[in-house]
């Protein structure tokens, strides 16, 4: 990204920044500034201004600001290159890119060549190549018709070891760059992909980026695998200099016309419900590609459309992360629904069955709000008094994480008239578990992230944040760390196998070899990552470590807690000893932090350590 001495300031001087803001904004003079609707957030009075003279913009809603360069990346989503070449090209400038940057463009694209041949020679080897009969005939049985094969690109993926790599004659360097295979432990070129179906992921310009590859469900005629391994149903390419996952999303290419017709779009988890949503007649469905919604994906969708309509499996819709979903829509005013299925099914899977019954849940969806509050609700015995005031307080908890207070109370009213309690003694419940802070986020996405051999990525911004300051300590101050941590403070399953590797008394190296050789890439990813990244200057001091133990200790005995919760509505344990244990539990998480913490936090330890040795029998 580094061009030539000057050209940067070159070409914001010759750049007029209200011309190219006017492209999209309607700007109105006002004094020295100009004056217009703000294109990054929703608003019906203006106040997004301009300064010309200082070629800058501000916007007073939502504090979107900076020069051209970057009005220009926010608007189209290009990086800050194409802004630059962008504006250039209007201004006649020419750019003389330094070599290293126009080495990295040409890599870029020798990458994206690759991978469009590559998409090709897999797509024409699903429609006509003999050893594709199963895959064709598999598509065929989930009611994938040629016309959505093509217009998906499907492709097969051949039961050879570097069928794609020999034919298109890719070098390693391309192969590993691209995700489309690597180098193997003998020096071999290998594809990432075999007998797998492909689902090529597009760019929003319709160019592939990437691949995720399924497995098809096991023959009566297979040789029964002798190594005991058992695949991932899907395999995905890794981040790539040309794929980014937290800013992709699937079938945004193909669905995007309808999505700004109909001004709304549909996020579901997987590609074949995303396919399964076309085929019912529902073009406007797009997915994320193995990984949880980010809000880089929010920003991207709110340029498309004003409602966001979650269509996961019941269960997933529930766990999706509620706080940060809730902060997203209000952060870049969209509605967030959410698609009421019946339980245990997939959009796919419906599509097939009963394509109107997806239709007609896909009108009917309902507030994210909503649809949790049911849930809780659903799961209760409102019959009994003592079950209506549990539930009670089970809503209100899922209520308290709605930002907005008008919100809020009209769910409140919702809750006082199930459970048959009075709204104001709902209100101070309300208030105090929002004193209490913001949750964790539930349970681990359902999603498991499978990526191609030797090249797993990790998102880092998806680990949960104390989580990873206490493996950076472990790492970086191992004789501050030592005692302090156990395998039960990690409810992020990748972190919590990056702990225990770490604490298997080796060092920070061997961990991460051991990692590999059990394949879990993931967690050894994890690792060398935390290894990097600074988290704060120099090393933490007491104070600072014992506020990690405590969020840690927070998180994983809410979740505990939740669970005892759980245990109880399900008959599991008694009212008496669950309250008991809950009571307990929370005085001592009140008390860390405070005089008594040490203490508290032994006593928290022993517990969660106790309640894990119960659960590994
Ligand atoms: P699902 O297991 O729900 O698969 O995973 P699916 O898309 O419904 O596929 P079918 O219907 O069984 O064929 C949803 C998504 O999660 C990611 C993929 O992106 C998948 O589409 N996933 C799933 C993985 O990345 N790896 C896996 O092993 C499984
Ligand atoms: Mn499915």
């Amino acid at each position: 990204m580094a061009f030539a001495d000057g050209e940067i300031a070159q070409v914001r001087a010759a750049t007029d920044i209200v011309a190219v803001i006017s492209e999209h904004v309607a700007l109105k003079r006002s004094g020295r500034r100009w004056t217009g609707l703000c294109p990054f957030h929703g608003e019906k009075t203006p106040s997004f201004s301009v300064n010309a003279e200082q070629g800058v913009y501000y916007c007073f809603g939502c504090r979107a600001s900076g020069d051209a360069i970057k009005f220009v990346r926010e608007i189209q989503h290009v990086d800050f290159r194409d802004a630059m070449q962008f504006l250039a090209d209007k201004a006649g400038i020419e750019l003389h890119e330094d070599e290293s940057s126009g080495l990295k463009n040409k890599e870029r694209k020798e990458l994206m060549e690759a991978m469009a041949q590559a998409v090709e020679w897999y797509h024409e080897r699903l429609l006509t190549s003999p050893d594709a009969g199963r895959a064709r005939q598999y598509l065929r049985a989930r009611g994938i018709d040629g016309e959505t094969v093509r217009k998906f690109k499907l492709g097969w993926a051949p039961d050879a070891w570097d069928a794609l790599a020999t034919s298109l004659k890719l070098p390693v360097k391309v192969l590993t760059g691209t995700g489309l295979g690597f180098e193997n432990s003998r020096g071999r070129r290998q594809d990432a992909l075999r007998a797998r179906v492909v689902f090529p992921i597009f760019d929003t310009a319709g160019k592939p980026i990437a691949l995720g590859g399924r497995i098809l469900p096991p023959h009566p005629d297979d040789p029964p695998r002798t190594d005991g391994r058992v695949e991932p149903k899907y395999k995905n390419s890794p981040e790539t200099a040309i794929y980014s996952k937290r800013r992709t999303l699937y079938a945004l290419n193909v669905a995007k016309d309808d999505i700004i017709k109909s001004g709304e779009i549909l996020v579901c988890e997987g590609y074949t419900d995303v396919i399964g949503f076309f085929q019912a007649g529902v073009p406007r469905a797009v997915a994320t590609c193995g990984t949880a919604l980010s809000e880089e994906h929010f920003k991207t969708m709110r340029n498309f459309a004003r409602r966001i309509v979650l269509a996961y499996d019941a269960d997933a819709a529930g766990q999706s992360a509620a706080a940060s979903v809730y902060q997203w829509e209000r952060k870049h005013e969209v509605d967030v629904a959410v698609v009421r299925l019946p339980s245990g099914m997939d959009p796919g899977e419906l599509a097939q069955k009963d394509p109107q019954a997806l239709r007609d849940a896909v009108a009917a969806a309902i507030p994210f709000l909503q649809f949790r509050l049911d849930r809780v609700l659903a799961g209760a015995n409102l019959t009994s008094a003592e079950g209506r005031a549990r539930a009670a307080e089970a809503a209100v908890e899922v209520v308290a994480e709605h930002p907005t207070e008008l919100v809020r109370d009209q769910y409140l009213q919702q809750i006082a008239d199930r459970c048959r309690v009075d709204v104001e003694r709902l209100r101070p419940m309300v208030d105090a578990a929002i004193r209490r802070g913001p949750r964790p986020d539930g349970p681990p996405a359902r999603v498991v992230e499978t990526d191609v051999p030797h090249e797993p990525t990790f998102d880092l911004r998806n680990s949960p944040r104390p989580g990873l300051a206490a493996l950076s300590v472990l790492i970086h101050q191992p004789d501050s760390a030592e005692g302090r941590f156990e395998a039960a403070y990690f409810l992020d399953e990748t972190q919590r196998r990056a702990f225990e590797a770490l604490t298997g008394g080796q060092l920070v190296a061997d961990a991460v070899d051991a990692l590999e050789r059990q394949d879990d890439g993931a967690a050894a990813q994890l690792i060398r990552m935390v290894s990097v990244e600074d988290f704060g200057d120099g090393p933490l001091g007491d104070k600072e470590i014992n506020d990690i133990v405590a969020q840690l200790l927070r998180a994983s005995a809410t979740d505990a807690l939740k669970e005892i919760d759980r245990d109880l509505r399900a008959g599991a344990v008694t009212p008496a000893s669950a309250m008991a244990v809950i009571r307990d539990v929370k005085l001592r998480l009140a008390e860390l932090g405070g005089p008594d913490t040490l203490a508290a936090e032994a006593e928290l330890r022993a517990w969660l350590v106790s309640r894990e040795d119960v659960h590994v029998d």
